[in-house]
Formats: C-alpha cells, sequence, structure tokens
C-alpha cells in the first residue's frame, strides 16, 4: 500500500540540503549514543537509516508503505530495507536503538499508536533505547506516548523539544523523546512490562 510519494518526499530534503541547511540532527542525535544496530522505524526514503550506515552504524530501515520503501532502496540498494508494518512486526534481530524520526506515531492507522510503540520496544535489547521525534500538539502527545511506552516496558530517559536537545519546555510543540528498555530482564512482548491490574 502507497499514501506517500518517495520520490517527491525525498526531493523536499534534498532542496533544504542543496541550500546548505542542516538535515541531518536525527542522525547527530542518534550517533551521539554510539550505538551498534539501529532499527530505523518507519524509515520512508531511509533519510536517516543511510547517514548512519555512512557513518558505520549496522541498520535495518522498516516502512509499511511501497512508495517509501522503493525510494529508500534505490538510493542505497546494499542496506536492508523491509516493506512491513512495525505494528505487529517481528524480525529475528535485537537492537540496541530504534528512532522514529518524522512523526511516525502521527502517521500510524488510528487506534495502532500502542501497538507501534511496542512493536518498536519489543526489538530492542536489554538496555537498548527508543528515540522518537514527532509534533506533541496533533492528537497524541507525549504523555499518550509515555503511557504507550510505559505499558511496552519502557522508561523515560529524556526529553527535548528539538534534535538537537532544546530543552523540552511547557507548551512545546514537538517532542524527541528518548526511552529505555530496563537493563536486565526485557521485554518478552508488547505488554511485558505491564503491572496495572487492567
Ligand atoms: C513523515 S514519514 C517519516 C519518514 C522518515 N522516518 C523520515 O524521517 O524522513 C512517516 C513514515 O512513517 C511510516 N509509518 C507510519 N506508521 C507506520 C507503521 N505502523 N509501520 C511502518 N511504517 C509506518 C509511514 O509509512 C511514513 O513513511
Amino acid at each position: 500500500v502507497s499514501t506517500w510519494d518517495g520520490d517527491e518526499y525525498q526531493r523536499r530534503f534534498d532542496r533544504l540540503a542543496e541550500r546548505g541547511a542542516a538535515v541531518h540532527g536525527e542522525a547527530d542525535l542518534v550517533a551521539s549514543y554510539a550505538p551498534v544496530r539501529v532499527l530505523d522505524a518507519g524509515c520512508g526514503t531511509g533519510r536517516v537509516a543511510i547517514e548512519l550506515a555512512r557513518r558505520g552504524v549496522d541498520v535495518i530501515g522498516v516502512d509499511a508503505d511501497a512508495s517509501m520503501i522503493a525510494t529508500a532502496r534505490r538510493r542505497a540498494p546494499e542496506l536492508s530495507w523491509v516493506e512491513a508494518s512495525l505494528v505487529g512486526l517481528a524480525l529475528e534481530q535485537r537492537f540496541d536503538l530504534v528512532v522514529m524520526a518524522g512523526n511516525v506515531p502521527l502517521f500510524t492507522p488510528e487506534g495502532t499508536e500502542a501497538a507501534l510503540v511496542a512493536g518498536c520496544a519489543r526489538h530492542l535489547e536489554p538496555g537498548g533505547r527508543l528515540i522518537a521525534g514527532f509534533s506533541s500538539d496533533r492528537g497524541y502527545g507525549v504523555d499518550d506516548y509515555d503511557r504507550d511506552a510505559h505499558d511496552a516496558g519502557l522508561v523515560l530517559e529524556d526529553r527535548w523539544s528539538t534534535w538537537d536537545r532544546a530543552p523540552f519546555t511547557e507548551g512545546a510543540d514537538y517532542a524527541v523523546s528518548v526511552h529505555r528498555l530496563a537493563a536486565t530482564g526485557g521485554a518478552t512482548g508488547g505488554g511485558a512490562a505491564r503491572t496495572d491490574p487492567a
């Protein structure tokens, strides 16, 4: 299924880069954690994954949109791209970092946000991090996200309002959140660490 035009989407970023804009804020933040294996969750055209691979990180990109994945494959045929929904995703591999850049939770089918976050969480190694950046004023906010992350066994470690770590203040309309899976034990499923009786 395609709701995006991958080439058109990528052109916007290419044009920004041509004008000298900094377009790798997400990769910069991810790289600051020195990850070995990264899952680019909702990778789109591979913007973040391709930059991380260039910096020597082992990456896999997953996206449900056929056009986005086709563009990613064309841009970097040597990397691994998986056309699949993160909801219910079950790859063999685990990652020390999963990144969701570019509003992914706002584009998952309505009602699947918790399953999306759980899908990311169950691909983390113990101690691994999920980093997500999205507009927090479009119906799915940081409280919703923290609840879904908690239910998936994740604990909030840090939150900023930009990828270059500007403070997250009351009323900020964008959130970059870093959640962490416990270093021991680990999630075996989306609700592994759920402690509430419901
Ligand atoms: C705005 S794009 C961001 C793409 C890329 N991460 C970036 O930063 O350029 C949002 C992407 O999330 C993907 N997406 C949303 N929900 C998804 C899901 N449940 N499973 C896989 N991909 C999903 C969409 O297909 C789309 O490519």
